[in-house]
């Protein structure tokens, strides 16, 4: 009989129906202790275990485990987790890219229109009973997005799907990569797509190479009616430089999924800033995505218990 650790309740009924598919005692985290310390205590003997981004898989937590096959996460990046000290030991890491990429491009492609249109201000004063004036040609200007260019870093699936979305927006489109790709839009350097963009989406995974790529340097490259829009991972803009490009006007806005650190501390100065728009990591998070997420999470790990290759491999 496996033994399998799962931390969050997923949606759809994909957990449920894993007991059906495999001999397997599966535990929950039951929210009584600290989640790292419930998987250092319980994973000494676990074939396999289902995580989300939020539980962090480092040298320590794998040493615990004797059995362990496979590390199935509950996303498409996979920075929470010790890829290679989990290879060295022989454990399959999985995850569940494509089942997201179009949320993910939608609701980046979202935020960017949000915090050029001044959706979410516009909302707020509404809101907050501030609707003043009557319709008057100056109120509340934004910037427009069609025919604009727009400079995407980073041409993987999400780059892509972003790529798509820009074109029904008639948009001039650009890319950045650190390899050419087989797609019918402009390579440029990165200088170059810093200085002409209008809006810059960075859609680049997380890893040692991309960590903190957006800084202050970067950010002066570009215009100073451009937005900066980030919906994969926080780390790969260096947060602080931002808030500081910001202060400083050398951008007009940001719109941000994802940060350094999450959920962002109330003190950040993002909050208070009218020209960001933000939003709490929500790339992925619709009930279609998410329940897709959840059958091939658990496909995942099912395939690499009963010795099949899993539908995604890190
Ligand atoms: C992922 O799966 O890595 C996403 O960030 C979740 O939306």
């Amino acid at each position: 009989m496996y033994k399998i650790l799962i931390t969050h309740e997923l949606p759809g009924n994909y957990i449920n129906d894993m007991k059906n598919k495999i001999d397997a005692d599966i535990l929950f985290y039951d929210g009584r202790k600290n989640i790292r310390q419930w998987l250092i205590e319980n994973i000494k003997d676990a074939d396999g275990i289902l995580i989300t981004l939020n539980d962090r898989i480092d040298e320590e937590i794998i040493d615990n485990a004797s059995k362990l096959r496979v590390i199935s996460t509950y996303s498409v990046g996979y920075d929470h987790i010790d890829v290679n000290y989990a290879k060295s030991k022989s454990i399959a890491v999985t995850n569940t890219p494509e089942v997201l990429t179009d949320a993910t491009a939608d609701l980046i492609f979202g935020i960017m229109m949000a915090v050029s249109r001044r959706i979410v201000e516009g909302n707020e004063i509404i809101k907050n009973n501030q609707w003043a004036s009557e319709w008057n040609p100056y109120y509340m200007l934004g910037t427009e997005i069609h025919g604009k260019t727009l400079g995407i870093i980073g041409m993987g699936r999400i780059g892509r799907a972003i790529l798509k979305r820009a074109e029904g927006f008639d948009m001039e489109t650009i890319y950045y990569s650190k390899h050419k790709h087989d797609v019918n839009i402009n390579y440029v350097d990165l200088n170059y797509l810093l200085k002409n963009s209008d809006f810059v989406i960075i859609a680049l995974d997380l890893n040692n190479e991309t960590y903190h790529f957006m800084d202050y340097d970067k950010i002066k490259l570009m215009k100073s009616d451009a937005y900066l829009i980030n919906g994969t991972r926080g780390k790969i803009i260096n947060e602080r430089d931002l808030i500081k490009a910001l202060n400083e006007k050398i951008i007009k806005g940001a719109a941000l999924d994802v940060f350094e650190n999450e959920p962002l501390d109330p003190d950040n100065p993002l909050i208070k800033m009218k020209n960001v728009v933000l939003t709490p990591h929500l790339g992925s998070a619709t009930l279609e995505t998410r329940s897709k997420m959840a059958e091939v999470a658990v496909k995942n790990l099912l395939n690499v218990l009963s010795g099949e290759e899993p539908l995604y491999k890190v």
